[in-house]
């Protein structure tokens, strides 16, 4: 995994380096799982990569990965709402949908056909070692893994090589999904003839940002600030999150990770660094830490929240970006599994 890891980054150096120069050269394809609206170690941790590829000019692909949601749940929750957070909190913080073509698994039936060919190139014994859905099972406590948790990992690989994307920027736990499908579309080129690229993972380079409490952020803790939360709800939630007992305000990430970690959030939002936003606070305490946290993540996602009212108030318009983006993604895959069927020979 390090020799691999060491590799990947190495790689989205390199196309962080070209992308500079030739971003005209780059499709990019990213997806979420509809399973709660997005918070800020979204906004931090891959948001604001999409932008910066949109703006440098590479074609953009948003999937809303709605399959994905059943793998580790029985149940697909509040899908209609989660779906249409998604779309909106996206959009709002700055993806724009006449260039960016947002997307649904269930929509695209070209698509998800792609997944039979796939499967025929990848052993279950490979498939079971897949870190990611290792870990996933664990965390949901799944004792038995369905069929789907299993395999979607080859169906994320339809995802990315239906539109022929070579960036993907994702965080350190979807590597395992990216090789797997650079080993699909290297195999598949190998039996077929020269049909698929292998995508590069573009990596974030910030900070992980932790929740309220010090530990991993997840919506089921309620330790998460979401982005379409107003002003005073976010001050409610910093209100409540943890510090230490000591006044005087430090960035030490080793030994003060709690406080360290609001110093990042304000830090993020002001482009300056966490130690002289500590010394700037001195000896304010945790009270005076939260107060800048939550004014600075309240002046940044201001404009994103008004634009996000906005765009819910307009009856039709998730659905108007759904629909023009579901047809762009089909008439894609459409394309890409005429080819695959004529390099198969399944043209009859
Ligand atoms: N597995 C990703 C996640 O859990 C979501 C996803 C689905 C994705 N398909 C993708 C990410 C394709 C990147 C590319 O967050």
């Amino acid at each position: 995994m390090s020799d691999s890891y060491q590799a990947s980054v190495a790689r989205s150096r390199q196309i962080e380096e070209r992308l500079a120069v030739q971003p005209g050269d780059f499709r990019m394809l990213t997806g979420d799982r509809p399973t709660g609206a997005l918070h800020i170690g979204h906004y931090f941790g891959s948001i604001q990569n999409r932008l910066r590829l949109q703006q440098a000019g590479a074609e953009i692909w948003q999937l809303i990965a709605d399959y994905q949601v059943i793998t580790d749940r029985d149940s697909v929750g509040e899908i209609q709402d989660n779906v249409r957070n998604l779309v909106l909190d996206n959009v709002a913080a700055g993806l724009d949908p006449e260039r960016a073509t947002f997307f649904t698994h269930s929509a695209v039936p070209a698509l998800n056909q792609l997944l039979l060919p796939f499967l025929s190139l990848v052993s279950v014994a490979e498939l079971q070692r897949n870190p990611t859905v290792k870990d996933e099972a664990t965390t949901a406590g799944i004792k038995s893994i369905s069929g789907l948790m299993l395999t979607y990992p080859v169906h994320q690989a339809a995802d990315i090589l239906f539109c022929k994307a070579n960036v993907v920027p994702v965080g350190r736990d979807q590597l395992p999904h990216l090789e797997q499908t650079r080993v699909i579309a290297r195999r598949f080129n190998e039996r077929y003839g020269a049909t698929f690229p292998e995508p590069d993972a573009l990596l974030s380079s910030a900070t992980l940002i932790l929740g309220t409490d010090g530990t991993k952020m997840s919506k089921s803790k309620g330790n998460v600030v979401e982005l379409r939360m107003t002003a005073d709800e976010t001050a409610k939630k910093l209100k409540g999150a943890k510090t230490d007992s000591d006044r005087h305000i430090t960035y030490d990430p080793e030994n003060r990770p709690e406080v360290a970690n609001l110093l990042q959030i304000v830090s993020l939002c002001e482009g300056t660094d966490p130690a002289s936003i500590a010394e700037e606070i001195g000896d304010g305490g945790g009270g005076g830490l939260k107060k800048r946290v939550t004014e600075a993540l309240n002046e940044t996602l201001a404009p994103l929240r008004a634009r996000r009212a906005e765009l819910a108030a307009e009856p039709s318009y998730v659905h108007e970006v759904l629909r023009r983006g579901n047809e762009r993604a089909t008439e894609m895959a459409e394309t890409t599994l005429a080819e695959v069927r004529e390099k198969m020979r399944m043209v009859y």
